[in-house]
């Protein structure tokens, strides 16, 4: 087709599973959504509406990297969960997303690489490919817990390679980078001229107390230029607030110069729009302690639902992991992921297959640990059924 690029060329197929859902809900046959991963839409805290409005919010202070104030407060925040980080250190974008975009610009020309863990959430290929930057796959080893393994990315980095993203904890896999790992890949990314970018969107919900984890790379002491992003999505369940973020660290000199470019670029788009900005400070004081600690109480309540809803004798299990959204099952790989969530639909209930992750080496399902304790009891419960071998 003339006239347009081809990195804009996305296939817009619909795949089985979609369209078996499309059916479904044309039908207006009930379902028991285990993709819902909108925290807004599962009865969580919101903030009162009144913090969104703060004096000034139609006021414009133009500043490429985010308002003194709103740094400042996000340091503090930052700096009270164990990361000493200073707010001149940390840009402010309107998603995590959008840092990823911008990281390319900063880091890529077009034609170079980025390493990407694999299995994780299907984010970075759009990203990257929309800023003309290859991705290619690392394998985070299932026998290693879908820990990393620093000679996977090794093995995975060729002359063009710019980048390692680690997603910590992974999602949907809920493992945390550990000390030794975060050790090696620090080292292999200095030693190569490579970036370190670790997604810590869902790091503030570990589920339990596990010595050598590492919560964030803010604020160490590493031998790369290291970027640990989040944002306001994840860490307050406020996806449409439109604000994400980035802490910038590493060797002084390197890291300064990413600042000073980083400042050009966001200065030409100056994305961040005031009222959140303003509203931060409140919000990361009032509702996200308050918001956080009811989704913590819901994935756990959940998690533990998921066991008790598993018979002794279940040919599927729960994949070991310690944090984040979701819980991953492996099931038999016959029928497989997209036959057994295909039969789940037509018994009411929606989960995703393991290939929309990238899993390989099994058959996987995963769900979203958000729902509604009554939807998710509900639909574990057909789940179980559904995977049951005498079910068929
Ligand atoms: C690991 C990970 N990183 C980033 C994002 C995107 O976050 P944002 O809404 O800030 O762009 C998601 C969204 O689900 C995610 O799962």
């Amino acid at each position: 087709m003339s006239g347009f690029s081809a990195r804009s060329d996305f296939s817009r197929t619909p795949n089985p599973l979609a369209e078996a859902l499309s059916r479904h809900r044309a039908r207006g046959l009930p379902l028991l959504d285990l993709t819902e991963s909108n925290p807004t839409r599962a009865g969580l805290p919101a903030p009162e509406e009144a913090l969104l409005a703060p004096p000034g919010a139609c006021g414009y202070t133009p500043e490429a990297l985010g308002l003194p104030s709103a740094r400042g407060a996000l340091a503090a925040h930052l700096t009270a969960r164990g990361a000493a980080v200073a707010p001149e250190h940390l840009v402010l974008t309107a998603s995590t997303s959008e840092a990823y975009g911008w990281l390319f610009k900063l880091l890529c020309e077009p034609g170079d690489n980025v390493l990407v863990p694999a299995p994780s959430y299907p984010l970075f290929e759009h990203l990257a490919r929309l800023e003309g930057v290859e991705v290619k796959p690392y394998r985070l080893p299932r026998a290693h817990g879908f820990g990393l393994d620093v000679d996977e990315v090794e093995a995975a980095r060729d002359a063009r390679t710019r980048a390692v993203l680690v997603v910590n904890p992974g999602n949907p896999t809920g493992h945390y980078l550990h000390e030794g790992e975060l050790a090696a890949l620090a080292d292999a990314c200095a030693r190569h001229g490579l970036a370190l970018v670790s997604d810590e969107v869902f790091s503030d919900y570990a589920w339990d107390a596990e010595p050598a984890r590492v919560a964030t790379v803010a604020g160490r002491a590493l031998p790369a230029l290291t970027f640990a992003l989040s944002g306001l999505s994840k860490v307050a369940g406020l996806p449409g607030l439109k604000l994400g973020w980035m802490h910038v660290g590493g060797p002084a000199s390197l890291r300064d110069e990413a600042l000073a470019r980083l400042e050009w670029l966001t200065d030409t788009y100056l994305p961040v729009g005031t009222p959140v900005q303003l509203a931060l400070p409140a919000l990361l004081t009032q509702h996200v302690p308050r918001f956080q600690a009811a989704v913590l109480e819901r994935v756990r309540g959940n998690r533990r639902r998921l066991f008790q809803a598993r018979p002794a004798d279940a040919t599927w299990d729960v994949v070991p992991a310690h944090g984040g959204w979701s819980a991953v099952l492996r099931i038999p790989r016959e029928p497989g992921e997209e036959a057994t969530c295909l039969a789940l639909l037509d018994a009411g209930v929606l989960v995703q297959p393991g290939f929309f992750y990238d899993f390989g080496g099994g058959a996987f399902l995963v769900l979203s640990l958000l729902p509604q304790p009554e939807v998710f009891a509900a639909a574990v419960d057909v789940l179980a059924r559904v995977l049951s071998p005498s079910a068929g």
